[in-house]
Order: structure tokens, then C-alpha cells, then sequence
């Protein structure tokens, strides 16, 4: 596989949030330059500190919003050697987006074709962008594809996954209409887990979507107990599944696809499956989780949620035969490090946790 030129510069969209904190660190431990861009909507400058705790290299920061061209246009003017782009800025609440969709379709999709004609103008070329497993709904709905291969038809059931949709579409047609580009589409099913360190996790602002952070919050007593939405899935044992994985194996999958976009023989646009292909159902992850803590963490029955499927398990082999990657990280270590980020940082990268590690 060609290897991108070391010192390749990256921007990163969304560099400060959870996955995009994770792809910088990795970048620049793979010697890549890397040039991060964030309106901090639902992130903290204090990423880039530890981010240059960990690895010793301080990545570039500028608080700049996506839909403000100007304001990206001078990044990119400030910046002449950046080469690629990966794009994880958007929002990402999937019961917020029934609640205001026009922000989602601004901001996702109107921030992506804000940046692709930023990147035309400054004659950047290769675009990896953050879709989602939520861009095929229901794949029960098919005989066959459980689990998930990239050809499964998509159809995704809210505002939040059709801006995914969409912004595949119009990645698509801007490579088709811009010889010599290539963008890889990443649809990442559930990331979790942090960095081993402990220095560097998820933060939600806010109260949690997702399963692992609300267990996180009930394992350092911010929370009473969790909801296990759904019994009476058809799985071993009456929960959903899904494809919960590792968010450094994560980071990893999309250096394996900068690495196939800086390949000159690669000028197109292509989906990639990013999951590990193993399905866990919500009460396997409870038990590995309290496992890690070491104390049963307290749960109550309640209802499905609604949207919500039975199964959203990863076909990864088109990423491990065109890509070389798979993940190498199990269930359990995502659960240490998440109880060691937890732990050591009750209260994200905020203030307030600071103090509360100077008191200890
Ligand atoms: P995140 O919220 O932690 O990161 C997104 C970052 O984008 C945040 O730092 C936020 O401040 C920034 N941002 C939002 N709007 C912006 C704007 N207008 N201009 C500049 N920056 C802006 O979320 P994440 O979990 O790291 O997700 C990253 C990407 O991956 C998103 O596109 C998300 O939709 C996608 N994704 C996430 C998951 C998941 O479960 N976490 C799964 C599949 C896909
Ligand atoms: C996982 C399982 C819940 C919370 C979402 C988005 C998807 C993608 C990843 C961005 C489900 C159950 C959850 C709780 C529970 N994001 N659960 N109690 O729904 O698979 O995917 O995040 O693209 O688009 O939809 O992840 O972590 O919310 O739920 O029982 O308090 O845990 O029902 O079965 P989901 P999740």
C-alpha cells in the first residue's frame, strides 16, 4: 500500500470532539502535521493540552465555524500545506434533529458543501468524511444483511442520519465532478471506550445520548441507575445490538483511509464499513462495564425507544481487505479506559475537574 508522505498536513474538522480528538492524536503519532478547526459547540480547547500531554506534539487550533467560509477560507490562506481534509464537524443528537431539523441540514449539510468549495478553490483534493451505520435504518428489514455489508440499501429513519445520506450524495458528486479528488465515507457504527491514558475521552455537554457515556455517568454516581430500553428484542437476551467499537481502532480506520486517498491510483469515492463486526446486546454491555468498575451498576426495564432497531452489527471486511484494518481493541478494554476517563475525570474537561484532582 503506498504510505502518505510523513508531514502530510491534515485539517481536521471538529478536531476537539471525541472522535476527532482521538483521529488528531493519532495522525500526529503517525508523523502527520495536523490543523484542527472547531466552533467548540460541543468540545473544549482543553482537548488540544492533552492531545500535546500524550503525545508531545501541540496540533494547530483555530475556533472557527464550518458554515463561516470566510472564516475557513483564512485557515486554509494560513495553512498553504494542507493537503487532505477529515470532516467530523456536524451535530450529532438524533432526538434533537426531529426537534430541529433545519439546524441539522444547516450545519451538516450546508457546512459540507461550504467546505468542499473551499477545498476546490484552494485545489485540496481529498476529503475523508464521518458517516454513520444510522445511514441504513432498519437493515433487518433485508433478508441476508445482518451483518451490514456497505451494499445493504440505505434508508435512514431520521433527520440526523439523512444529512449522513445526503452528504455521501454530495461528496459523491463532487469527486465525480473534480478529476484527480477522492473521498473516503466512513459509517462508523458505536464508538466508545477512551484512551488508555485516561487524559483523553468523551465529554458530552449535556445530558448523554448513548449507552456507554449515561453508564459512565452512573458509574461515578451522577446518575441513579440506567434504562434498558427494550426487552423483547429478538436476541439471546431480549436487548438490541450493536457494533460497539474501540474509538482508537476507530482513529486508526481513518489513517488506513488518508493513506488509500494518497494513493495517486485511487481517484474516487468510497463507503467503508468501520465496526468490528461482533455484536453486543445492551445487558452484555452492562455486565462488561460493571465488570471494569467492579461493583453491579443499577438498571431499571423500561420501553423500546422509538427509532430504534434490533440490530446494527458491522460487515468490516471491505475496510480489512482494501483498507488492512480491523480493529484490535476488545469490549473489555473499552471499558477500562472508559472507567479510567470517568474516573479521573468526573467532569469532562471542565473547570471544575481540575480543582477537584488538586484536591485529591
Ligand atoms: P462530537 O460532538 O464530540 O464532535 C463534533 C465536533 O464538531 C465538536 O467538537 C463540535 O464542537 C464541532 N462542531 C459542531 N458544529 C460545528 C460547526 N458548525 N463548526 C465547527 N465545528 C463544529 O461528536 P463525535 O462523536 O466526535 O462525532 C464526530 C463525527 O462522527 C460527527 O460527524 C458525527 O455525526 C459522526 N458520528 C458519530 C458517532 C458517535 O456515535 N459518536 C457515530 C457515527 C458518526
Ligand atoms: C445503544 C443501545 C439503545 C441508552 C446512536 C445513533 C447512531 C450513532 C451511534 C451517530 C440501543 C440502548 C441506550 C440508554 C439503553 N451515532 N440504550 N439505554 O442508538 O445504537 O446509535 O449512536 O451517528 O446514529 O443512533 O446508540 O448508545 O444510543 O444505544 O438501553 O439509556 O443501547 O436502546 O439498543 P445507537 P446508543
Amino acid at each position: 500500500m503506498h504510505m502518505a508522505t510523513p508531514k502530510e498536513t491534515v485539517l481536521i474538522t471538529g478536531g476537539t470532539g471525541y472522535i476527532g480528538s482521538f483521529t488528531s492524536l493519532e495522525l500526529l503519532v503517525a508523523g502527520y502535521n495536523v490543523v484542527i478547526v472547531d466552533n467548540l459547540y460541543n468540545s473544549s480547547e482543553e482537548t488540544v493540552n492533552r492531545i500535546e500531554l500524550i503525545c508531545g506534539t501541540r496540533p494547530a487550533f483555530h475556533k472557527v465555524d464550518v458554515t463561516d467560509s470566510e472564516a475557513l477560507e483564512r485557515v486554509f490562506k494560513a495553512h498553504p500545506e494542507i493537503s487532505s481534509v477529515i470532516h467530523f464537524a456536524a451535530l450529532k443528537s438524533v432526538g434533537e434533529s426531529t426537534e430541529i431539523p433545519a439546524e441539522y441540514y444547516r450545519i451538516n449539510v450546508g457546512g459540507t458543501a461550504q467546505l468542499l468549495s473551499v477545498m476546490k478553490k484552494y485545489n485540496v483534493d481529498k476529503i475523508v468524511f464521518s458517516s454513520s451505520a444510522t445511514v441504513y435504518g432498519d437493515a433487518t428489514r433485508y433478508p441476508d444483511m445482518i451483518p451490514i455489508p456497505e451494499t445493504c440499501p440505505l434508508g435512514p429513519t431520521n433527520p440526523y442520519g439523512r444529512t449522513k445520506w445526503f452528504n455521501e450524495m454530495i461528496i459523491e458528486d463532487h469527486v465525480k465532478a473534480n478529476p484527480g479528488s477522492a473521498a473516503a465515507l466512513l459509517r462508523y457504527f458505536n464508538p466508545c471506550g477512551a484512551h488508555p491514558s485516561g487524559l483523553l475521552g468523551e465529554d458530552p455537554q449535556g445530558v448523554p445520548y448513548n449507552l456507554l457515556p449515561l453508564l459512565g455517568q452512573v458509574a461515578v454516581g451522577k446518575r441513579p441507575k440506567i434504562q434498558v430500553y427494550g426487552t423483547d428484542y429478538d436476541s439471546h437476551d431480549g436487548t438490541a445490538i450493536r457494533d460497539y467499537i474501540h474509538v482508537v481502532d476507530l482513529a486508526q480506520g481513518h489513517i488506513a483511509a488518508l493513506e488509500k486517498l494518497y494513493d495517486p491510483s485511487f481517484q474516487t469515492c468510497k463507503a467503508w464499513n468501520l465496526g468490528s463486526g461482533r455484536g453486543s446486546t445492551v445487558f452484555d454491555i452492562l455486565r462488561a462495564f460493571s465488570k471494569a468498575v467492579g461493583r453491579e451498576l443499577p438498571y431499571e426495564l423500561a420501553p423500546r425507544r422509538a427509532g430504534d432497531v434490533l440490530d446494527l452489527t458491522a460487515k468490516p471486511d471491505l475496510a480489512r481487505q482494501e483498507l488492512n484494518w480491523y480493529t484490535k481493541k476488545t469490549l473489555e478494554e473499552a471499558c477500562e479506559d472508559l472507567w479510567r476517563w470517568v474516573k479521573n475525570n468526573p467532569s469532562g474537561y471542565r473547570e471544575e475537574y481540575k480543582q477537584e484532582l488538586l484536591d485529591e
